[in-house]
């Protein structure tokens, strides 16, 4: 008999022993509130809990375990989560930084090595990768997604799953991943977490859903629920998501869990009554576990007693709980239970985080060559607010961080440099909301005894996450000042900006002779940073987001309708120009603001190398492919420069004509490639006929006949285009 079915017929079983209040019991889960309580010990024995998040401290973990395991009924283990989102003790870039990187393998390796962390601490669940589409800048929780783009996004999701979750999940260092939120909580009205999400079904599923597809595609053990009420249904109530695509379309076999107190939450969504009322709507909509609130354990026996829902749906919820916690090898004692912390992390980890970090960062402006610095520079000035600070590069969800471990970009400086160059190191202000300018003067002095200056600011992890949407993007407090009291020594000046998501940094850019971007880092930040200053390496990274100019033109995406009247159809006369009295119509009819246009700061896909790339000899397979049949598209890659770094090379199509408007241009896939000075590289892309569909009027997914147009080259404004037709 396989494992499987093995393992099924003792859920079979189980279940058969189990109680009405124990099966309820399953579905529950709580969050530590202050370690083995007489309560939670009073529960565990009855077998009504069947998760737990949060518990940090091993020693609370193994009693739990060990309640659950030796003095309930049946024995039946606690699965215990927590948000391992972007490393566990090893931080490694926010996820936004890591989608940066275009490296999906890399991230792998990052999810695995966080796997590897967290479940020797008792940890058999993350609630990752986060997978919402992120289009608005404005939205907290951008950081912790792989940004605007749905085939980028899901090729990190699929990624990051099959990290965490290993070869097989019952390996004792394999974690279950959760895919979320599920869905749409991405495009919140105006960016303000939590809020109302109105989404057509075709962008629903063209855009918002593949990310969530892919992660269930590579075998996701859970998928949570959304905060958000999507077309006037919460996530959390809605049988359509849940039900109809997550398991019938799709033949999702893990389970779900709500997020934090969501069930509850419907009744201020206006959705239930009470909370009875959310735990029959959370229930019939196929919510398998709460987590947080109590709607399920205060009334799903009493609901099913009364036959307001059917036994049967408990019974499936519990057998899929059961069914990873068997796949988890819960059941057979093949997991350690929790360890006390290692007494550092691993030096592979740290390696890796160093790669990731420096992956992650994506060079804006280069002006002259600045960068790279020689290390035979005499003096620099290291200023700014997060130079030297090792808390806020870790990003938003830093709790099993340690700031002892962080190297901070002053410290790695000193570090790489020893003795031989004068470093003149200033904050300026001690934390990047500060507007205190008393370090100013000092901070000029710096810069004017130095030869080149490094500013290090940004914003603070807590500026970023959840519930932490900003509508103003700009630098906060007084940095800009700060930077442009410093340009005035004259000095080559390079800015580091160190973020949970795309600031509109234009002012500050133009003063500077080059800008790096580098989210929020993790552990390594500084010798990673260090290592692309000083041109150990190149920066590879391009943006997972399109960067405003300001925030009155967000949203603002690359794969936008053309409209018709596509915004640079006409020359812009911008708002200072125009005549006194000008007639209405004499400035160009088309979709753009008359004060800020309508470009971006910097495009999606965008970031610079120290070297130079050329895109040559673009050619496809066939002038003419029928529907669902591949394409072969290869392009010539060449270094024009002098050093070696790695390009990604991206493609975009255009389905130019449709029964329903398509965007201006759809990344379908991107490559990775590292080349020596002087060296080509025909790269080829398979692409698959079938990625150049969408969902008609009808929601059937569909490739429709027509001209397409495509594009090769580094960023979404890629100039090297082909033309194929596809044909009924
Ligand atoms: C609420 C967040 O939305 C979710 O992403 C997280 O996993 C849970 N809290 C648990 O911390």
């Amino acid at each position: 008999m396989s494992a499987r079915t093995e393992a099924g017929k003792r859920i079979e079983k189980l279940l058969a022993a189990m109680t009405l209040r124990e099966k309820v019991g399953q579905m529950v889960q709580l969050s530590d509130c202050g370690g083995v309580t007489d309560g939670l010990r009073q529960r565990l024995r009855e077998g009504r809990i069947g998760s737990m998040l949060n518990v940090a401290d091993p020693e609370v973990s193994r009693e739990i375990q060990r309640i659950a395991l030796e003095e309930s009924r049946l024995g039946i283990p606690v699965i215990m989560g927590r948000d391992v989102v972007h490393g566990f003790r090893t931080l490694f870039p926010i996820p936004l930084g890591l989608a940066a990187t275009w490296n999906p393998q890399l991230a792998r390796a990052c999810a695995r090595a966080a796997a590897r962390e967290a479940s020797r601490a008792g940890y058999h669940w993350t609630f990752a990768p986060m997978m919402d589409i992120a289009r608005d800048p404005r939205w907290g929780r951008i950081a912790e997604s792989f940004g605007e783009d749905p085939c980028l996004a899901s090729d990190f999701a699929a990624a990051m799953v099959r990290g965490f979750q290993g070869n097989d999940l019952s390996d004792p260092d394999a974690v279950a991943a959760c895919a979320k939120h599920f869905a749409g909580y991405g495009a919140v009205e105006g960016g303000r977490d939590y809020d109302t999400v109105h989404l057509p079904e075709g962008l629903l599923r063209d855009v918002h859903l593949p990310p969530f597809r892919a992660a269930v595609d590579a075998g996701v053990a859970t998928v949570m629920t959304a905060f958000n009420e999507l077309n006037g249904v919460p996530a959390t109530g809605s049988a359509h998501l849940l039900r109809k695509i997550l398991r019938e379309e799709w033949g999702f076999g893990g389970f779900t869990v709500s997020d934090w107190c969501a069930p509850a939450e419907m009744i201020e969504h206006g959705f239930c009554t009470d909370l009875r009322d959310a735990a029959r709507k959370a229930l019939l909509a196929g919510v398998d576990m709460e987590m947080q609130s109590t709607a399920y354990a205060d009334h799903l026996e009493d609901l099913v007693t009364s036959g307001e829902v059917p036994p049967g749906l408990v019974d499936e919820a519990v057998r899929r709980i059961l069914d990873v916690k068997f796949r988890l090898g819960l059941f057979d004692g093949r997991r350690p239970s929790a360890a006390g912390p290692e007494p550092k992390p691993e030096p592979a980890h740290l390696e890796l985080a160093r790669q990731a970090a420096r992956e992650s960062v994506v060079l804006l402006k280069n002006r002259n060559h600045l960068l790279p610095l020689s290390p035979a520079v005499r003096s620099l000035a290291v200023i700014g607010p997060l130079a030297d600070d090792p808390y806020e590069v870790l990003g938003t969800w830093n709790r099993d961080g340690r700031t002892e471990e962080t190297v901070t970009p002053l410290e790695a400086l000193r570090q790489f440099l020893g003795g031989k160059t004068r470093i003149h190191a200033v904050a300026g202000l001690d934390y990047t909301r500060s507007r205190y300018t008393s370090q100013f003067e000092a901070a000029l002095d710096a810069a004017r005894q130095s030869d080149v200056v490094l500013f290090f600011g940004g914003e603070e992890a807590i500026l970023s996450g959840e519930a932490h949407s900003r509508a103003r993007l700009g630098l906060p407090g007084a940095q800009d000042a700060l930077i442009a009291e410093i340009a005035r020594s004259g000095k080559p000046l390079v800015l580091v900006i160190l973020a949970g998501r795309p600031l509109t940094i234009g002012s500050a850019a133009e003063k500077a002779d080059a800008v790096l971007y580098a989210w929020h880092p993790g552990t390594m930040c500084g010798p990673a940073l260090v290592d692309l200053i000083f041109g150990t390496d190149s920066p590879s990274g391009k943006l997972p987001v399109t960067f405003p100019a300001t925030e009155g033109q967000i949203p603002l995406y690359y794969a936008h309708k053309n409209t018709g009247r596509p915004p640079d159809r006409m020359p812009l006369t911008l708002i200072d120009d125009i005549p006194l009295r000008a007639r209405q119509s004499s400035l160009g009819d088309s979709a753009r603001y008359l004060d800020v246009g309508y470009r971006p700061l910097y495009p999606f896909g965008y970031g610079l190398s120290y070297t130079e790339f050329g895109y040559f000899n673009l050619e496809i397979s066939s002038a003419k492919i029928r529907a669902g049949e591949r394409l072969l598209v290869s392009v010539e890659v060449a270094n024009i420069g002098a050093v070696e770094a790695e390009e990604v090379v991206q493609l975009y199509i255009r389905d130019t004509v449709a029964s329903l408007t398509r965007p201006v241009r759809e990344l379908k896939g991107f490559k990775r490639v590292r080349l020596r000075p002087q060296e080509s590289r025909t790269v080829i892309f398979d692409l698959s006929g079938d990625v150049l569909g969408f969902h008609d009027a009808g929601m059937n997914y569909v490739v429709e006949p027509g001209t397409f147009h495509l594009w090769i080259g580094g960023d979404s404004e890629a100039t090297l285009m082909a033309e194929f037709e596809v044909i009924a």
